[in-house]
């Protein structure tokens, strides 16, 4: 059965009133917001998908750049944001978004003033120590601690920890959390993160082992994507379908049997590394998607999307210079950027699998049928059954 919570097409479908305002204007408030606070990160993750921004063995390339948001410009990103139509943020990274010392003023900016929703992608080592674990319970829709481990030896020795940060560290403030959710009777869906990668595949029954008695509302699982900064081969960039196949599914679903409705998996990502190798599934022709998601980087700039953070020739323009609703309002750039993305490169710049790429092969679908009336009738149907079962749907 396909998820409640991870099914970027269904999040679309139910944001149809949007997607048909931007077919007809040719622009629209993102749905959701990916906002890096920090590009700075206290731990050393291999697989990090935005290592090219901070990794130390980067240091000295033309991307690397551990900057971190400015107060004052961060806080007029957020009071600007509360003012559009924009239905959720995840503060995410770039690097880790706890170290900006700013967080807390910005979340509690959007609390007080916004209807905006929060999420949060954190490796949950510093919740404690910069005093964060009321305030998101408080505020945040949902919060996922990266851990991908599943055993505290691994997990220093790979993210190459400190006393301050490690395994345990971060342990303790998963249960911290849990005691907060269940004390103030919050709402938060508390998540755990697991990248299955070629490093930690093996202690995936561990993981799971340790979360089936702990009260998280979710594990998710989801495939090590390689960005295209870390891709030598583009044929090959990612990793083999016989390892996803025989190696990750086996272990993936004994972690299914421990953790029973706890058991979530991103298996749309999964289905193109397994069934189409070399395509993995990019069979649209524009990047839809990233009009509904955009990404605005540490270093104040708005970037087409995540998986472009850092390279400046993808970005819409920055925030040092302009408001984000100015920013956002001038179609002529972003049209200039996504033809040169869909027409002039035609993706052979971007990473297999990126983020809004599930959400751009329905997008395309609709964009092809939008002069079919059977098809938007039927669509609609399903926009109103989804509304219902759908989990978190502003995030796409
Ligand atoms: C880059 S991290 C930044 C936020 C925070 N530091 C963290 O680790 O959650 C954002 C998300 O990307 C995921 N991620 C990192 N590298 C990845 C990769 N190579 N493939 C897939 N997901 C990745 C992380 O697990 C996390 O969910
Ligand atoms: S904790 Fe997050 S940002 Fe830091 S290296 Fe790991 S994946 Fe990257």
């Amino acid at each position: 059965m396909e998820s409640k919570i991870f099914n970027p097409q269904a999040k679309v479908i139910i944001h149809l009133k949007d997607v048909y305002n931007y077919f007809k204007s040719g622009n629209s408030d993102p749905v959701t917001i990916e906002v890096d606070p920090s590009n700075a990160c206290n731990h050393s993750c291999p697989f990090c998908i935005s290592g090219h921004l901070h990794l130390k063995k980067f240091k000295g390339t033309k991307l690397f750049n551990r900057t971190m948001f400015k107060k004052e410009v961060l806080l007029k990103l957020v009071q600007d944001l509360s003012t559009t139509n924009i239905k959720s943020l995840n503060w995410t990274g770039g690097g880790e978004p706890t170290m900006n010392p700013h967080l807390k003023d910005a979340i509690l900016y959007l609390k007080n003033n916004s209807k905006i929703k929060l999420g949060m992608f954190t490796n949950g080592s510093m919740l404690e120590r910069f005093d964060l674990i009321d305030l998101v319970c408080e505020s945040h829709t949902w919060i996922r601690i990266s851990l991908d481990a599943g055993t505290a030896e691994s997990y220093d020795k790979l993210r190459v920890t400190n006393q301050t940060n490690n395994f345990k560290v971060v342990l303790n403030n998963i249960k911290k959390l849990v005691e907060v959710k269940k004390k103030t009777r919050s709402k938060i869906s508390i998540g755990i993160g697991y990248v299955v990668t070629k490093d930690n595949y093996k202690e995936i029954k561990d993981f799971a082992n340790i979360f089936k008695d702990i009260d998280v509302d979710y594990c998710q699982f989801k495939p090590e994507i390689i960005q295209i900064e870390r891709a030598t081969d583009r044929k090959n960039e990612q990793i083999s379908e016989d390892f996803w196949l025989n190696e990750a599914v086996t272990r993936l679903d004994e972690a299914k049997i421990i953790l029973g409705e706890k058991f979530q998996c991103n298996s749309y990502k999964l289905e193109d590394l397994i069934s189409s190798p070399g395509s993995y599934g990019r069979n649209y022709k524009e990047c839809i998607g990233s009009q509904f998601q955009p990404c605005v980087g540490a270093d104040g700039n708005v970037y087409v999307c995540t998986n472009h953070r850092g390279h400046k020739e993808y970005a819409y323009g920055s925030l040092y210079e302009n408001s984000f609703i100015d920013i956002w309002n001038d179609i002529k750039k972003r049209s200039e950027i996504m033809n040169k993305i869909n027409y002039e490169e035609k993706f052979c710049k971007c990473s297999h699998l990126c983020k809004p790429h599930e959400s751009n092969k329905i997008l395309w679908e609709i964009k092809q049928n939008l002069d079919d009336k059977n098809f938007k009738k039927n669509l609609e149907k399903k926009s109103q059954y989804l509304k219902k079962i759908i989990k978190h749907p502003e995030f796409i």
